[in-house]
């Protein structure tokens, strides 16, 4: 037997294995580790037996550097429709082994062909990337047909979910259909994503660098943010796709599918000691999470990228919803440059789809320096100001801590349009933090006591008294209600049950102008 027959059977051998347990398919660690040939991935991706290819007979039209000998069918891509959990979508899976992967005229009018079908029909488009980048042979004209699918991605943005699975080599232009997709998802170790890659980079920049450095799963995950996820191997990233589709309706006229679980008293004791007494204490803002939604259906996104903000998307009563919470146990849960672009996207998808958005809040305000406000916390800041305003899906808040500054008014509050504002009764609403505040406004009496320390001191604990808790914000309506940690799930049930035909009619124009 031939190291390729090898290969194919341990393939072969890999699929069997993920698909034992009564038609379950499973992830059999030590098969599961290999990469799977693009067929072999379409088979994982759809339901078994709906996959139906467009285009298999499609071949390239070039003659130039002999190309006319070497004709594939399908030319280097598959193209094609079929369900996943019973539900339409439309995919197309590039194949390293045909001119590796690289994209000519043809591969494009394919892959442009599905895209139009699936706006047209109002269904997903999951887009398997393993490629080479333009074919080379074709020159301009592949460049065009990148093109192609980038005006596509553009039209179709909004209208259906876009998902990119990286699972090999995407490299120079060929990045952009991703970026302009709605969620990227890519491999560990064996996927790369860069503008210009190693060798041009150590060229023009003196700087050496591997690819997995410059643009693996890690680095888009943790450092540049182009990926919302990595996976493990091709049939984990295969699956988190599959997770990912779960949370999301077909189109933007429809909502996701509700799962019918049974309701109870749902009252969550565990809420109740997660906040500790110490304000500057940290704590775990997933614990939080956990104890509001429906038991494990939580689906991190960016979980690696500006750590001081939590997005993902999880079921409240069967229902989708998208999650933003800050994180204390990263910087204190600060809104900075990054986090606040995170946070930003995430709202706009979940606006789009018609994903309710539950915020929950503790924050100390915008993170100070110069490294900020050089890289542009006003305009990126506003990023997720302006999102939250524009939402018109439903839009529930809890305050749990800290709300202070204008973080406060950009966290989802009343007066940016959210529907229900609950805090906790140990929140803080202020302008900002008790010594601070007494710093300024008592300087003069500070300066002049005999003990200025113990001044300071007093201000602080009388500022604090007035406003460190929720009471002068429930007052005045901006929130809607002090709720006890643990009825805090019970209550946002009803919240988002209420608002389900929330309906809301925004003024006519064009399109409005986000501060990019
Ligand atoms: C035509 C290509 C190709 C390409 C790879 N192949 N890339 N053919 N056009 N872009 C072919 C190789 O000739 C080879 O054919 C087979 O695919 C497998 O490639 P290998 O190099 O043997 O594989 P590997 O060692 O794994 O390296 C993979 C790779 C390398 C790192 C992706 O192939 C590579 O650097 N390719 C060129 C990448 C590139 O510069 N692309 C253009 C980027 S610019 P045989 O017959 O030998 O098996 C771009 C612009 C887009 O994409 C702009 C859009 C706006």
């Amino acid at each position: 037997m031939d190291s390729k027959q090898e290969k194919i059977n341990t393939l072969n051998e890999a699929l069997k294995l993920s698909k034992l347990g009564g038609g379950q398919k499973r992830i059999d660690k030590q098969h599961a580790n290999k990469k799977l040939t693009a067929r072999e991935r379409i088979e994982y991706l759809f339901d078994e037996g709906t996959f139906e290819e467009i285009g298999a007979l499609v071949t390239h039209r070039t003659t130039d550097f002999g190309m006319e000998n070497q004709v594939f069918y399908g030319d280097g891509v598959i193209t094609g429709y079929g369900t996943i959990d019973n539900r339409l979508v439309y995919a197309y899976a590039q194949d390293f082994t045909v001119f590796g992967g690289s994209l000519s005229e043809t591969h494009a009018e394919k892959i442009c062909k599905i895209m139009d079908m699936a706006v047209k029909v109002g269904c997903p488009l999951i887009g398997l990337n393993d490629s080479g980048g333009a074919r080379i042979q074709e020159g301009v004209r592949s460049l065009g047909g990148y093109a192609d699918i980038f005006y596509r991605n553009v039209q179709a943005s909004g209208v259906i979910p876009q998902i990119s699975a990286i699972m090999g080599p995407c490299a120079g232009g060929a990045v952009y259909s991703p970026a302009m997709t709605d969620f990227t998802i890519m491999v560990e170790n064996t996927s790369y994503m860069f503008v210009t890659g190693p060798n041009v980079v150590k060229t023009v920049t003196n700087e050496e660098v591997t690819s997995e450095e410059l643009g693996g799963a890690q680095t888009h995950a943790s450092k540049s943010g182009v990926a919302h996820k990595t996976s493990e191997n091709d049939i984990a990233c295969l699956e988190d796709v599959k997770k990912l589709l779960s949370y999301l309706p077909q189109n933007n006229t429809e909502k996701p599918k509700k799962i019918d679980i049974k309701i109870e008293s749902e009252v969550r004791d565990v809420l109740s000691d997660i906040v500790p007494d110490n304000p500057n204490k940290p704590y775990n803002m997933h614990d939080v999470i956990s104890g509001i939604i429906d038991d494990d259906s939580f689906y991190d996104i960016h979980k690696d990228y500006a750590e001081s903000i939590i997005v993902g998307f999880a079921r409240l009563g069967g229902r989708s919803i998208g999650i933003i919470a800050n994180q204390p146990l990263a910087f204190a849960g600060v809104l900075g440059v990054n986090s606040s672009r995170k946070a930003a996207r995430f709202t706009r998808f979940c606006d789009c789809f018609n994903i309710p958005l539950l915020v929950l809040v503790d924050v100390p305000g915008f993170l100070p320096g110069t490294d900020q406000e050089w890289n542009g916390i006003i305009v990126h800041g506003a990023k997720l100001l302006y999102a939250l305003s524009e939402a018109t899906v439903p839009r529930v808040t809890v305050i749990t801590r800290k709300a202070y500054g204008g973080a406060y008014d950009v966290m989802n509050s009343k007066h940016i349009g959210a529907d229900f504002n609950y805090a906790w009764p140990g929140a803080e609403i202020a302008v900002m933090g008790a010594k601070g505040a007494s710093e300024i406004i008592f300087r003069k009496e500070i300066a002049d006591a005999d003990n200025p320390e113990e001044k300071l001191a007093e201000k602080e604990a009388e500022y604090a008294e007035k406003f460190a808790n929720p009471y002068r914000a429930a007052k005045r309506g901006f929130i809607d209600e002090v709720i006890l940690p643990k009825n805090t799930r019970r209550k946002l049930l009803k919240a988002f049950t209420i608002l389900e035909n929330k309906k809301v009619d925004s003024p006519k124009r064009k399109h409005g102008n986000i501060p990019l």
